[in-house]
């Protein structure tokens, strides 16, 4: 029998070995498999974090701002002067660090119907009972939790 090609293999084979060994899933979750969460509805918060891996503040700011990802900018006012065009539909932004809880913050972001059932802020990272949601989008969160937890990182910091 042939042998595999070595070094082709080799190379495929070990960062799946690396990442096996450390535990941790790495990119081969592209489409980001649901994550489960429990809200605290006593204080209005998801207090367990939705992924392993730290949320990553810099790269939460990038998702905020990118108006193909967050797009919060759309309806807030943010601490992002660089940034043109913030809207003034919902609460700024600023000082939501100082206000909130990481947990409280995380379950705005999650699902803001959990607070208030008629807000306008849709759910970034919820995929059942949601209606008229186009064919592709079905089953898939807007944001993956990975970037959920890096925007929460960021407004975290926003004191
Ligand atoms: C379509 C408009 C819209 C978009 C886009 C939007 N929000 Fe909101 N958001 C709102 C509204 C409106 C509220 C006020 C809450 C309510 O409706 O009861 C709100 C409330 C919040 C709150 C709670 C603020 C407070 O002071 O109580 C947080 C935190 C928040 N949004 C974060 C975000 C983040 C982060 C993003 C981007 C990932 C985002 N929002 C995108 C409309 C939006």
């Amino acid at each position: 029998m042939k042998s595999l090609p070595n070094m082709g293999w080799k190379r495929l084979c070990t960062p799946l070995v690396f990442a096996a060994a450390l535990g941790v899933s790495v990119e081969l979750s592209a489409a980001d498999a649901q994550v489960t969460y429990t809200v605290n509805k006593q204080t209005y918060s998801i207090d367990s974090a939705l992924t392993d891996t730290p949320g990553d503040a810099k790269k939460g700011k990038a998702v905020a701002i990118n108006r193909k990802k967050g797009n919060c900018l759309a309806c807030h006012t943010m601490p992002i002067p660089e940034q043109p065009f913030h809207g003034a539909l919902a609460p700024p932004l600023a000082g939501i660090g100082a206000r909130y809880s990481a947990g409280q913050i995380r379950l705005r972001v999650v699902d803001p119907r959990q607070v208030n059932p008629v807000t306008l802020m849709p759910a970034f990272y919820k995929t059942a009972g949601l209606h008229r949601v186009a064919k592709k989008f079905q089953g898939k969160p807007i944001l993956t939790a990975q970037e959920v937890e890096d925007v929460v990182a960021y407004l975290v910091t926003l004191k």
